[in-house]
């Protein structure tokens, strides 16, 4: 009879012992909560795909910020929820002083200053009245280069309004060094931006339509990824990170662990993953029905974004899992 002489079991027998040798953390500083504000609602809107999660007005948000600021989040990231009426074709009230959005984002700057991190979702779908993330042009496909343009004016108004990260989620190319030299013209050099450098077009984006109530019809195929394709991600990673991208970040997270892990092996700068509104919304309605242990469950999940490599995970349950992290 033979014994084995490596047991990997050794390390495993006390909880004192298991945190010793813990090779992965997830602490409250890592988790970025984003958070939805709406125009011209009188009390906070339940989002029916993703319970617990909220439109906020703007009284209500400032509460919920400064409660998940209390419970040691590392940052928010602002999405703006306008009136059906105030959006148009080229989604122009994104860039208004006083539109909800950076409206918001006033509020959340007088309120909380330099406590924690303010980033801003910097994209036009959530402003525009036919949904896509850009302007059209004449035969009705997304414009490259103009909407780049607008995407300038929304990063500008933005940093003027207290945000310190500004997070282009359109993946228009060239939109970084577009808005970077933007916001340096404008005397913005201290803002950082956070690039969705690599978004798959995906069907776990479903319950967030119905958070931003968007507009959208048909799909974001020419401008987002091909879930299948993760040499072009490193390729929009590398260019993001070239053309001055402060953090890149992957999404979805669940299905994309092999990118997230991919681009931190490449990375020079901080690394971010976004677990999407669908990654929530599975766990959430497992655990509704009793199938899973949702707390555990979503943990298990942050971890193992953590693990594949993300420096920083944006969300839902970032003010949750601080408590559940104790
Ligand atoms: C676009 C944007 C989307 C998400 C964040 N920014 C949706 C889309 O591309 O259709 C999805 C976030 C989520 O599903 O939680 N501005």
């Amino acid at each position: 009879m033979t014994f084995p002489n490596r047991r990997p079991r050794r390390l495993r027998g006390t909880a004192a012992m298991r945190r010793l040798v813990a090779q992965t953390s997830l602490e409250p500083r890592h988790l970025v909560l984003p958070m939805f504000v709406a125009d011209g609602i009188d009390e906070p809107r339940p989002i029916g795909s993703m319970p617990g999660v909220v439109q906020h007005t703007r009284e209500s948000l400032r509460r919920a910020a400064a409660e998940a600021v209390g419970a040691g989040v590392g940052g928010l990231m602002l999405f703006g929820v306008p009136q059906e009426a105030d959006k148009d074709a080229t989604g122009s009230i994104g860039a208004d002083e006083h539109g909800i959005l950076n409206a918001a984002l006033r509020d959340l700057t007088a309120d909380l200053g330099d406590d924690t991190v303010l980033m801003a979702d910097t994209c036009l779908d959530e402003f525009t009245d036919h949904g896509h993330c850009g302007v059209l042009d004449a035969r009705g496909r997304v414009d490259n280069d103009a909407t780049n343009a607008r995407y300038v004016e929304l990063a500008v108004a933005q940093a003027e309004a207290g945000a310190q990260v500004v997070s282009p989620s359109g993946m228009m190319d060239g939109q970084v060094a577009a808005i970077r030299a933007g916001l340096d013209a404008a005397g913005h050099t201290d803002v950082a931006i956070l690039a969705y450098a690599a978004k798959f077009a995906s069907g776990f984006y479903g319950p967030f339509r119905e958070a931003v109530a968007s507009s959208l019809s048909g799909d974001r195929r020419t401008y987002q990824q091909d879930p299948g394709n993760a040499r072009e991600a490193l390729l929009e990673v590398r260019l993001d990170i070239d053309e001055g991208a402060d953090m890149v970040m992957i999404k979805p997270a669940l299905g994309y662990l092999d990118v997230v892990r991919a681009a931190a092996d490449i990375s020079p700068v901080p690394v971010a993953a976004y677990q999407v509104s669908g990654e929530y919304a599975m766990i959430s309605a497992a655990a509704a029905n009793g199938w899973i242990d949702g707390p555990a469950v979503a943990l298990e999940a942050l971890t193992g974004i953590r693990r594949a490599g993300a420096d920083i995970v944006l969300t839902y349950w970032a003010v949750e899992a601080a408590g559940w992290l104790g």
